[in-house]
């Protein structure tokens, strides 16, 4: 332990003694490398940003390297370039990014990719839940997938969002404590679409079915129509932050739920941004006025306002 501690200590206090070590690592990787392993190289630049990409090794001669990047860009490798070995857990990608042997950001941004490759766009680390918006509607929300996930505990099925759903709903119940799912991500992330899914999942086990949980569903795209328009980044973009509240039962049925929105972004209104659009109600209304009640308001048709 000792001796690992002086090591750091050379590592971080001497800075050429700290870049022979890290040449020296450059050095055996670059001769003990063969075709069909995995690499790690940096990047050329130090831009803050900047990540390392994975790399399948084509050919290698001596210290020239042949490899086909992340991107499907093949490149010989100066002998210069800095590589690193890539751990046997970040090659085939894992469910749960906690057993990551790379645990640095390129990692993190390689398990995501091969795994959003085939398709497959929620990874956990831990009990926290990644998304990758597929843009496309995969046959992962169905009947058979909500059962599927009923009752079972995170990590015992493949990564999804219905786990998330189900596992506040089991602590909620077990406990009979509130429960609490936070959602981020950037604009166009999947935030709503991920809102949505929960609330089925939560509605579709929750018991008794009655009315109120269709109520709940179905005040979705009205909310939306008053909230939501075409940005540059996202078709339907929520301009509003939203805060719902779900009330249950003693036994776990749904009995109500409360909406809370704020914040909404009211200048939208009257302008827009080029590319942007009004509220998706803005062009219903527009939709459902006589031309004689469009002409009374000063309004258009809804392709005057783009
Ligand atoms: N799980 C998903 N499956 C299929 N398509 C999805 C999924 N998640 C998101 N999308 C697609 O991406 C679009 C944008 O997602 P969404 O509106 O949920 O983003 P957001 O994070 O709420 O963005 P904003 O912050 O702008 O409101 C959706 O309209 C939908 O087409
Ligand atoms: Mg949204």
């Amino acid at each position: 332990m000792l001796e690992f501690a002086d090591k750091m200590e050379i590592l971080t206090r001497d800075r050429s003694a700290r870049s022979a070590l890290i040449n020296r690592g450059n050095d055996f990787l670059q001769k003990n490398i063969g075709q069909g392993d995995y690499i790690w190289i940096e990047p050329a630049t130090g831009k803050e940003f900047d990540v390392a990409i994975g790399a399948r090794v084509i050919s290698a001669e001596g210290r020239r390297i042949q490899v086909r990047d992340d991107d499907s860009q093949e490149q010989w490798l100066a002998p210069e370039r800095r590589i690193k070995a890539m751990h046997a857990s970040s090659v085939q990608g894992v469910e749960d990014m906690i057993s990551l042997g790379d645990l640095h950001e390129a990692g993190i941004l390689r398990n995501l990719l091969i795994r959003y490759i085939d398709n497959l766009i929620y990874t956990y680390t831990g009990s926290i839940l990644v998304a990758v918006n597929p843009y496309q509607i995969l046959p992962i929300y169905t009947a058979e997938q909500i059962k599927l996930y009923k009752e079972r505990k995170i990590g015992e099925l493949p990564p999804h969002i219905f786990a998330i759903g189900d596992n506040a709903y089991a602590h909620m119940k077990r406990y009979r404590q509130d429960q609490c799912i936070v959602i981020s991500g950037e604009s166009g992330a999947g935030k709503t679409e991920s809102t949505k899914l929960i609330l089925q999942y939560l509605a579709a086990i929750s018991g008794k079915h009655s009315w109120i949980e269709q109520q709940i569903l179905e005040a979705n795209p009205i909310l939306e129509a008053f909230g939501n328009a075409k940005t540059v980044r996202n078709d339907n973009s929520s301009r509003f932050g939203k805060y719902i509240d779900i009330h249950f039962s003693g036994n776990g049925v749904i009995e109500g739920a409360k909406i809370e929105q704020y914040l909404l972004e009211k200048s939208r209104i009257v302008s827009q941004n080029p590319n942007e659009r009004n509220y998706h109600i803005f062009y219903c209304l527009l939709a459902g006025l006589s031309n004689e009640e469009k002409r009374k308001l000063d309004l258009g048709n809804a392709s005057d306002y783009k």
